[in-house]
């Protein structure tokens, strides 16, 4: 097993996901360094010099990649915006990574798929993305394997929730406390994921030396309105979660009407089977909401 001790988490400071991996790299006896918008902008034209002045500074093993332009709805409106975080960067950033010899770890989604299937994703199977959002995260992963990085992991993801950040579960709990009755979408099905165990999982692929793409979520699927359901009665709102179908709460991107992913890659090359999506949320909710919860 190979000893990967120092990170750099793009995103740790702030971000969702990037803030799970630096609580986790740290519990698990790595340095972590993380940036925030404050430190970098990526947008901005210099963001190659500050991150490779900081590379050549930290000398990280490993660069963990949790930026991402993570607005779907506004990225049909801002296809520039998006592209610059979901595919330039990500070149930008493997580039670093192979000039400085460290590893690289790069977050994608579920959404570069159009959800036509009916059963889960492979990494076997060919993206046909739908939306700005999708189609700017696969131009990411494609621009990275350009690059012929000998040590890039790609982690295709999605429907994340966990601490640190406003989220859908959080989003729906809150909106318990002022109404009654909430409709939820029925009729998109994904694999909800909690950001500890995402974190979790990437660090068992970096230490089983993954390479190229992956996919890791949660085990189990759900629709929205399942998982809204769930989280209240754990939660033990008294609010009533209502079936409604996409048509009925329209949104400028088009989503995946199923987009599950199979995590069989993952399982063969780490031996870890993801645990159930509901038990994670039950660790969240009872962790975020203690007095609701429990
Ligand atoms: N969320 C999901 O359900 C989901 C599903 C599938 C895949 N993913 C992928 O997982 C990764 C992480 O997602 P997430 O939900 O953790 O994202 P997030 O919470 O939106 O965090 C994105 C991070 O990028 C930073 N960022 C955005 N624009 C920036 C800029 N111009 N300069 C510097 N930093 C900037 C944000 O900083 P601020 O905090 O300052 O805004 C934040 O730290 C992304 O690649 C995403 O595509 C997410």
């Amino acid at each position: 097993m190979t000893s990967f001790r120092r990170a750099l988490v793009l995103g740790g400071h702030g971000g969702l996901l990037g803030q799970a991996l630096m609580d986790v790299l740290r519990a698990s006896g790595w340095e972590a360094e993380g940036t925030g918008r404050s430190s970098i902008d990526y947008a901005a034209p210099d963001a190659g010099a500050c991150l490779e002045a900081l590379v050549e500074k930290l000398e990280p093993d490993c660069i963990f990649n949790a930026v991402g332009y993570t607005r779907v709805d506004d990225a049909e409106e801002h296809p520039a915006e998006a592209d610059l975080l979901n595919r330039a960067l990500p070149s930008m950033v493997g580039r670093v990574a192979k000039n400085f010899h460290c590893r690289l770890v790069h977050y994608s989604t579920d959404f570069v798929f159009s959800g036509k299937k009916g059963t889960p994703y492979t990494v076997e199977d060919t993206p046909d993305p739908v939306s700005v959002y999708g189609k700017t995260k696969l131009a990411g992963e494609e621009a990275l394997l350009a690059l012929g990085l000998e040590q890039c992991l790609i982690i295709r993801t999605a429907w994340l929730f966990g601490p640190g950040k406003k989220n859908f579960v959080q989003t729906i709990l809150d909106r318990c406390w002022i109404s009654q009755v909430i409709g939820v979408v029925h009729d998109q099905v994904g694999s909800p994921t909690y950001t500890p165990d995402l974190a979790c999982y990437s660090l068992k692929l970096v230490e089983a030396e993954g390479r190229g793409i992956y996919h890791v979520v949660n085990a189990g699927e759900a629709s929205w309105c399942e998982l809204a359901s769930e989280a209240a009665r754990l939660a033990q709102k008294e609010c009533s979660i209502n079936a409604i179908p996409s048509a009925g709460y329209p949104q400028k991107a088009i989503r995946p009407a199923y987009s599950v992913l199979d995590t069989t890659k993952f399982e063969q090359a780490t031996g870890v089977t993801p645990r159930p999506w509901l038990q994670a949320l039950q660790e969240y909710v009872f962790r975020a909401y203690p007095a609701e919860g429990t």
